[in-house]
């Protein structure tokens, strides 16, 4: 989808679809009645003395009016009380719109902005800039579809292509064209790790893991070093080499860098399980495609790189990946193996479907030869987290409580909304190993919990928090612009993090 800023009248707007918002708030709706009419006609306007349209949040009416010879489809769409919106009622509002359009078979779609004052959204105080980046975020991510395979196209409406944001309000004017290059890194990165994520198994493995990463990296301008499973056994990282003994596919180290090298770097760790059968601790077979995902901390983390690096934000990230298949065969690690990780720990494996805590071990270890100030991992990580949160909240655990305020206060703004767990001492227990320095599982309770203490044995001196991302990044039911499957979570919410932090 392209993105454009147009500065004009409602009326003059060149599109043959227009969507127009509405707020339920009695003033600012007969403020829309008279624009209606006015650019329209009475006739467009009459279904607003039904009371069929009420503009509750995300109710969309189609109306008709003839410009001319054109037939104009203006989709009305409520925004619901005012007091009440946020940026996510317009990115909600302007999903619902691209969707309606799309339905309509448009392939461009304007949207009046509304004028601001006196309608900013009255929480989170944002300005033109944020609802501009807001609308289109909601539309691109909203009529997402991952059809790749798909070779039948013909029964699907065409593309929206097009998303042009019209106004006469010369103070959007000016922040327009930051605000659209804003909003298209940020839908790029998401877009990017929404793609791997319901990339299936056996296109997306370690090896073309690597290859998207390499990709990215080469499209904009960062860095992509990638280790293979040699360079794996020479760093020790005997999580990473247990994990991935059962598969075909051999492991892979993807290391990422962008900026400026003579700041201390923050690092991104992301979980990168190509596909998780589980292993010899097989998982059921239903609901183990979606297992495919398993490496969605990844792909939010290379999301992250080629939004930040698109923006040309002043940071200097590190990205560690470590990729692998978790599968059966006769070579497959084993309950009751122990490894040695690269920090030079051991870890008991109790079972072998808790395999994302090993790799990451690994990962967070090599991660302090970079003298990072702070490191972030994104994994979906444990089962436990979902049933904890469900799909609505990322859960945040951590050594920093500045750091965890940051991230909670980006979770915020771009709706990627994280939730701290506890940390507790007490928790450190259920993973004692009677033969190992610590075991992989931590019994039946605080399952989220246990698997964060297991990462935090592994951490060095730096500011650290972990994101389960289990919930939020696999996605069972769609969400108002999240489709079915891959989320993307994780690359918006790194990117605000990044643009706040010191
Ligand atoms: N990848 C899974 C966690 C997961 C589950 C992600 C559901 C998304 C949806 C992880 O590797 C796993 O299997 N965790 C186990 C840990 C257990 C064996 C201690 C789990 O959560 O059941
Ligand atoms: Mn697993
Ligand atoms: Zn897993």
């Amino acid at each position: 989808m392209t993105f454009k800023f147009k500065k004009t009248a409602l009326h003059q707007i060149p599109t043959d679809v227009v969507a127009l918002f509405f707020f339920s708030n009695a003033a600012q709706f007969k403020q829309q009645a008279a624009l209606l009419t006015r650019a329209y006609g009475a006739h467009a306007a009459s279904v607003l003395d039904t009371g069929d349209f009420k503009a509750k949040a995300q109710d969309v009416h189609v109306v008709y009016a003839k410009k001319g010879n054109r037939t104009i489809k203006v989709v009305l769409v409520g925004l619901g009380d005012r007091k009440k919106a946020t940026l996510e009622t317009y990115r909600r509002s302007a999903s619902a719109a691209a969707k309606k359009a799309r339905s309509l078979k448009a392939t461009s779609l304007a949207v009046w902005i509304p004028a601001l004052r006196g309608n900013a959204p009255a929480r989170h105080q944002s300005g033109r800039h944020d609802v501009i980046v807001a609308v289109c975020e909601g539309a691109a991510l909203g009529t997402y579809t991952y059809d790749k395979y798909i070779t039948k196209k013909n029964d699907a409406p065409p593309k929206l292509a097009e998303l042009l944001l019209c106004s006469p309000d010369a103070a959007y004017a000016r922040v327009a064209t930051n605000a659209l290059h804003e909003a298209e890194a940020n839908i790029a990165g998401t877009t990017l790790a929404r793609d791997l994520a319901n990339a299936p198994g056996n296109e997306i493995y370690p090896e073309t893991l690597a290859q998207a990463a390499i990709d990215a990296a080469h499209r904009n301008n960062f860095s992509a070093k990638v280790l293979d499973e040699s360079e794996i056994r020479e760093l020790n990282m005997g999580g990473v080499l247990a994990v991935c003994r059962g598969s075909a596919h051999r492991p892979r180290l993807i290391v990422l860098e962008y900026g400026n090298p003579k700041k201390q770097p923050i690092v991104l760790v992301g979980k990168g399980v190509t596909f998780d059968s589980g292993g010899i601790s097989i998982k059921p077979s239903a609901g183990m495609a979606e297992m495919k995902m398993d490496m969605s901390g990844a792909a939010a983390v290379i999301g992250t790189f080629e939004t930040v690096a698109r923006l040309k934000l002043p940071v200097h990230i590190i990205g560690v990946i470590p990729a692998v298949e978790n599968m059966l065969s006769g070579s497959s690690f084993r309950p009751g193996d122990i490894v040695t990780h690269y920090n030079g720990m051991t870890s008991e494996i109790d079972d072998t479907d808790a395999e994302g805590r090993l790799i990451l071990a690994d990962a967070l270890g090599y991660a302090e030869t970079f003298k990072p100030s702070v490191v972030i991992d994104l994994a979906t990580l444990t089962g436990a987290v979902v049933v904890a949160l469900g799909h609505h909240a990322t859960g945040l655990m951590g050594n920093d409580e500045t750091l965890m305020r940051a991230l909670k206060h980006a979770g915020e703004k771009t709706y990627e909304r994280v939730w701290r767990l506890p940390l507790f001492d007490e928790y450190e227990k259920q993973i004692k190993s009677d033969v190992a320095d610590v075991k992989n599982v931590g019994g039946r309770w605080g399952g989220a919990i246990t698997a964060a203490w297991f990462l935090k044995k592994f951490i060095g001196k730096y500011k650290w928090a972990h994101l389960d991302i289990a919930g939020t990044a696999i996605i069972e039911e769609p969400q108002d612009y999240i489709p079915k499957g891959g989320s993307g979570v994780g690359a918006r919410l790194l990117t605000e993090f990044l643009r706040h932090w010191k």
